[in-house]
């Protein structure tokens, strides 16, 4: 459950600085949402994947659906509402690092309702519930509540990072922010593993059932009540880190769902993030499961 937008994307050497114009080399505009990536990162590993969200009436629209349908992603409970789809302004420089603005727009008018009519039929095919933040805050609670009432495993990717009430964390199986996000939430500045595994604590002595915070080319740190695991990164040449946290949520949700182990499933996640940084885009730059074996495979052929 989560967002889908029409993300708007340029591209150029560097971001230009506040009120300055810059040439840029490239733009494309593709699906994108953190809720349709994680959506479609679920169907390409290979697990079904039912999308609850809202779409406007635009011209977007049609690119939105469409994109979710292709990947495979059940789209029985995205609605369209009258006025503009969800939009994402994104800027990427040279080293691949991003900046966005991300406007929720149709997003804005999923209901509980909605969420309600989706759990009952959705539900009792499911095992994990994806959500994020880019949709109303009150809406995500909502979900949240339904999901752990009903033993659904609750992954919530907090991202965009804004302050949130106590009470969710001991509904939250696990929490996935990046190192910023961990920083926000906690009021705990996030630079390596220690800090990391400080800001994990904080949000297991809150309730949640794991912490897991992702630190980009340091890798992740895994948090619990009583234990702290460091996960390496896989090494890959960036050029476009846009969707990479989705990926992530994606195949670790979908892993979890096959019943895989925790760490395991954070191999595969972990392996999705780094090919998706490889690739350009949002939706388009997430991968296969087969490359995230192969991936896998070649790392342990390394190791040994
Ligand atoms: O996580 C990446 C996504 O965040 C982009 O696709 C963009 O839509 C923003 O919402």
């Amino acid at each position: 459950m989560g967002s889908i937008t029409a993300d708007l994307t340029t591209f150029s050497q560097r971001l230009p600085s506040r009120g300055e114009t810059i040439l840029g080399d490239d733009f494309t505009l593709v699906l994108g949402g953190k809720g349709a990536n994680q959506a479609i990162a679920v169907a390409l590993a290979g697990s079904p994947a039912y999308m609850v969200s809202c779409v406007g009436t635009d011209l977007f629209a049609p690119l939105l659906t469409g994109g979710l349908q292709n990947a495979g992603v059940d789209i029985d409970h995205v609605s369209r509402v009258p006025g503009p789809s969800g939009i994402a302004h994104i800027r990427v420089d040279d080293s691949g690092e991003n900046d966005i603005v991300m406007v929720p727009l149709a997003n804005a008018s999923l209901s509980e309702a909605q969420i309600d009519s989706a759990f009952l039929d959705r539900a009792p095919l499911s095992k994990v519930l994806l959500t994020q933040l880019e949709i109303p805050w009150a809406l995500t609670q909502h979900a949240i509540r339904k999901a752990h009432e009903v033993g659904l495993t609750v992954i919530l990717d907090p991202a965009p990072a804004t302050e949130l009430d106590d009470a969710i964390w001991p509904l939250v199986d696990i929490v996935t922010p990046n190192e910023t996000e961990a920083s926000r939430l906690t009021g705990i500045v996030v630079t390596d593993a220690a800090s990391a595994a400080s800001a994990g604590r904080w949000f297991t002595a809150r309730g949640a059932g794991y912490a897991l915070i992702t630190m980009a080319s340091a890798g992740a740190i895994l948090v619990s009540e009583t234990s702290v695991r460091h996960f390496p990164s896989i090494p890959v040449v960036a050029v476009d880190t846009t969707a990479a946290g989705d990926a992530f949520a994606g195949y670790l949700g979908a892993a979890l769902a096959r019943d895989a182990d925790l760490a395991s499933a954070i191999s595969q996640a972990m392996a999705a993030g780094a090919l998706t940084v490889t690739q350009r885009g949002a939706s388009p730059s997430l991968p296969q499961r087969a490359a995230v074996e192969d991936l896998l495979h070649s790392q342990k052929a390394t190791i040994s």
